[in-house]
């Protein structure tokens, strides 16, 4: 059955909800599943904005053959090629003939890549920087938008009524469950960690293209009404939250002054001083604190935190004359996401051979930018004894110096 919702007059989400999927890009967890937007405009010609993924493209199907009409598709508009909004596309060419397809240069060649065959025929127009197309009353006008997320991309706005279709950008993981529109959920409180998980996660890496795409965009942002993205709920309001959080993100500015402590521990040696520090820095004023078991923590998750708070402790035993494995994946993310701007202390644990302190604290100072490893560092052979505490007691004191700067 067609499942649709207006935007506009004669704009339409057409996209679907996926919560089958485990694991978004097979790499991510996506435990409230994640939408798959597109969306239509009826004006004198018919357009598609962009597919979905294979595992929602029926309902896509059933939802353009209802607004149609019986009339036909004239253009597909493919701001994106990656898979998740592009697989119905062939399914979309062989149902629609006459389609004409509206890409960029690097937009066809991935789909040559991928074997899209069923294009064949059909009249490939290639979109640039500042080009326009009038398909009625409505003029859309492209930008171009590379690496947020991948070469390709573009985005475009109708200049008619101030729609932005914004591909990945203003995107997040989490189903829509029959609100489309950001006022129609709580974002802040329902819906912000799974948007900066997905933005650092996917796009994180690209902060610099994130800050050129909201440069260029800047003076076509009074005209906006709408911000339809590829994921996650359509923007009608609070243009200056998102992007100020979307600011944020990509110039890898924290959002709060808070304290993420990332530990790893064997055997519960290493949990039970970061057990003791934590306490101590409440018991100092400082609360906002947000502790994750490594071991037990998807990545991505540490990621976005790492990007929401200001400080970070990282505890790790000694593996292998080495840092523990979860904490090395953890930290060899951090530096292929770009993270940076950040205060760390170092919490270390080796019961002979005590070398994970020293290789975190080099790790940070010649892989990541702008990285203030602090020097006290509690340094443990086993479990904490009255040493570590004396040592916790002076970490805490300059934490919470640096916090309340
Ligand atoms: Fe949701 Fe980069 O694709």
């Amino acid at each position: 059955m067609h499942n649709v919702r207006k935007i506009t007059d004669d704009l339409y989400w057409i996209g679907a909800n996926d919560r089958r999927l485990a694991l978004f890009e097979n790499v991510h967890p996506i435990p409230e599943g994640v939408s798959y937007n597109s969306y239509i405009l009826l004006d004198e010609k018919t357009v598609v904005f962009d597919a979905v993924d294979w595992s929602v493209a029926r309902q896509q199907i059933e939802n353009i053959e209802y607004l149609l009409q019986g009339r036909d598709l004239d253009y597909l508009v493919v701001h994106h090629m990656e898979p998740d909004h592009c697989s119905s596309i062939e399914e979309l060419a062989i149902r629609y003939p006459k389609m004409k397809i509206i890409s960029s240069e690097k937009g066809f060649m991935f789909m040559r890549q991928f074997g899209y065959k069923s294009i064949n025929g059909h009249e490939l127009i290639e979109a640039k920087e500042g080009d326009t197309f009038t398909f009625g009353k409505h003029t859309i006008a492209f930008l171009e938008a590379p690496m947020v997320h991948w070469p390709e991309v573009l985005v475009s706005l109708d200049v008619t009524n101030g729609v932005l279709f914004s591909a990945d950008a203003f995107g997040s993981f989490k189903s829509l469950d029959g609100r489309i529109f950001n006022d129609e959920v709580n974002w802040d409180k329902d819906w912000l960690d799974e948007g900066r998980r997905y933005l650092t996660n996917i796009v994180g890496k690209y902060g610099p293209h994130i800050q050129y795409l909201l440069k260029k965009a800047t003076p076509y942002l009074p005209q906006v009404k709408f911000i339809c993205p590829l994921h996650g709920v359509v923007w009608r309001s609070d243009f200056g939250y998102i992007l100020d959080k979307y600011d944020k993100w990509s110039r890898y500015e924290p959002e709060e002054k808070g304290v993420l402590i990332a530990y790893a521990s064997m055997y519960g040696n290493t949990e039970n001083a970061v057990e003791v520090l934590a306490s101590k820095l409440v018991e100092k004023g400082i609360t906002n604190i947000k502790m994750f078991d490594v071991s037990n923590t998807h990545v991505s998750y540490l990621i976005s935190n790492l990007f929401k708070y200001s400080h970070l402790v990282i505890a790790s035993p000694t593996y292998n004359l080495g840092i523990y494995p979860v904490i090395h994946n953890f930290v060899m993310d951090m530096k292929a996401l770009n993270l940076q701007n950040r205060t760390v202390a170092i919490v270390e644990n080796g019961s002979w051979a005590r070398k994970s302190g020293d290789l975190l604290q080099e790790f940070f100072e010649t892989e990541i930018k702008n990285m203030t490893v602090l020097n006290e560092r509690i340094g443990i052979t086993g479990a904490p004894n009255n040493v570590n505490l004396d040592e916790t007691d002076a970490l805490v004191e300059v934490l919470v110096e640096s916090l309340n700067k």
